[in-house]
């Protein structure tokens, strides 16, 4: 007799259905697995047979063999034990229904008991969407698995419980809702508050507006004018995750492991600050176990890249296309997977070698070519994706010790938040969330100017010499500060602003 359990596996964030087939044949005992199993998968053997042994059932004296199906698609991780384990049960005359629309995951331990897994909530998504309605997991997975609404999720200890749930003790259903789950946890605290920050009224509000349209931001200026302090107030005026992007964030941090028990969904923006020492596969994502990298886990946040200048030209260049798309793609040995990876780019930066040029007090000591190397360590392109570009000068020692206090980050975050859904209201049908992912034709729809703009966008770009994408920069941040305003139209005043954003480097 051959038995059937169902279960998936990942690809990138995305999870496909998986079917293990047990069959026990006449031969030498052992168990054998077919189907494209990765190492991880493989060594299920092993733990399998000892759960089986240790949790007081009996194990088949002939030879498993385990098939899992479709055979074309790679499988990895450690969540393969549970339903393998299952089979070989079934195969043994455990009552467990072959039912077709149940699901097992789960990672065995040598003594039976359920380890928790990586990659849980997209895994149900997948099974959910091929029509699974009840699936089991590991208790400690249970909270994450259950995020997906509209499936019976149970979460076992052991081996033991899963047999017992269709005999005599069923399991507990485990229910979260999460409507009320991402109200109650989405109340930011946060470590940095603008209204710490003196002075530097223009950046502040080049900071807000990127917050507001997701626009990427970059400051120059000289050591110590506050671009590290005001980058860390990012987060606290980073406006609250919509369900579909706190899903979303979810799934690529469950892949990664980095979901704790007690809080299974992701319901802040996140804010990675990376150092320019990081490994290359670390903030892309790669490895010979490919895995998601800081712009992924930044995505629907903020990625900051301090002394951006520092950062491996070869690391600045692989940027240009997930900034671009999105999405990053990462090769692999036979295949290539793709992460999404739409994260608002943070960059700070000295403007020269010793770090003065353009100071007031101090002298810059560096030469006109050693500037020019220097600056052209970032390559235009990239800047082209960069919309906002601020020059942060260093206060005086008077405007350091003024003691009034500036605008709290709670304020700054309220119009941020109201700019946003304005935003999310007007590209509904879109498929798009923010102002800065608008494409040249939405542009065209949604960033309309009257006469009068039209004329100053006109000289504007014979005076500055504006590239196609550089313009539509322009229209998009005017669009920004418009929703800033609460503004249906973008105005002359708006666009006026916008243009001021667009400091060479
Ligand atoms: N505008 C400011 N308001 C308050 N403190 C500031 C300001 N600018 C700089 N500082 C002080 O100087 C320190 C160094 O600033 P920092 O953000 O590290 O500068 P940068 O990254 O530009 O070199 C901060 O920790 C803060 O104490
Ligand atoms: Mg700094
Ligand atoms: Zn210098």
């Amino acid at each position: 007799m051959v038995t059937k359990s169902i279960t998936a596996t990942t690809i990138g964030i995305n999870a496909y259905k998986v079917e293990v087939e047990v069959d026990v044949a006449n031969s030498l005992p052992g168990i054998s697995i077919v189907g494209l199993p990765d190492s991880s998968v493989n060594e299920a053997r092993e733990r399998v047979h000892s759960a089986i042994k240790n949790s007081g059932f009996s194990f088949p004296t002939g030879k498993v063999i385990v098939n899992l199906a479709p055979a074309d698609i790679k499988k990895e991780g450690t969540n393969f034990d549970l339903p393998i384990a299952v089979g070989i049960l079934k195969e043994q005359g455990i009552e467990i229904p072959d039912d077709l629309d149940i699901a097992f995951i789960g990672e065995l331990s040598l003594d039976g008991s359920l380890r928790a897994v990586n990659g849980v909530l997209p895994l149900v998504t997948g099974l959910k969407e091929k029509g699974i309605t009840t699936v089991f997991v590991p208790y400690e997975n249970a909270k994450e698995a259950a995020l997906v609404q509209g499936v019976n999720i149970y979460g076992a200890s052991n081996l033991r419980e899963i047999v017992s749930h269709f005999e005599e003790s069923p399991l507990q259903k485990t229910v979260v809702d999460i409507d009320s789950y991402l109200e109650e946890h989405s109340k930011i605290e946060y470590l940095y508050d603008f209204k710490d920050v003196k002075g530097q009224q223009k950046a502040k509000r080049a900071l807000e507006i990127a917050a507001a349209g997701g626009h990427n931001l970059l400051m120059f200026g000289s050591p110590g004018s506050g671009k590290t302090m005001m980058a860390k107030c990012m987060a606290s005026i980073l406006p609250p995750l919509e369900l579909k992007e706190a899903l979303e964030l979810t799934k690529i941090y469950s892949i990664c492991g980095l979901l704790s028990q007690n809080e299974p969904l992701m319901t802040k923006r996140p804010f990675r600050a990376v150092h320019h020492t990081a490994s290359p596969n670390g903030i892309i994502g790669g490895g010979t176990n490919p895995k998601p990298g800081e712009i992924t886990l930044a995505h629907r946040g903020v990625l900051f890249l301090d002394e951006m200048i520092e950062f491996p030209r070869q690391v600045l260049e692989v940027l240009r296309q997930p900034l671009e798309d999105g999405e990053v793609v990462i090769s692999r040995s036979k295949s290539s997977v793709k992460y999404p990876s739409k994260f608002m780019l943070l960059g700070a930066m000295n403007p020269c070698p010793c770090g003065f040029l353009g100071d007031k007090v101090k002298q810059c000591t560096c030469t006109d070519v050693q500037v020019q190397r220097y600056k052209s360590r970032l390559s235009g392109p990239l800047l082209d994706r960069i919309d906002l570009v601020i020059n942060v000068p260093r206060l005086t020692t008077e405007e350091l010790s003024n003691n009034s206090e500036g605008e709290p980050s709670a304020k700054i975050r309220e119009r941020v938040v109201m700019a946003r859904k304005i935003q999310s209201e007007r590209y509904k049908n879109e498929g798009i969330l923010t102002n800065s992912e608008l494409n040249t034709n939405q542009i065209k729809k949604y960033c309309k100017l009257d006469e009068q703009s039209a004329q100053i966008m006109k000289l504007a770009s014979q005076k500055y010499q504006l590239s196609g994408r550089r313009y539509n920069r322009v229209l998009k941040i005017a669009r920004t500060i418009a929703d800033l305003a609460g503004g249906e139209n973008i105005s002359s005043e708006h666009l006026t602003q916008a243009l001021q954003y667009r400091a060479d480097i």
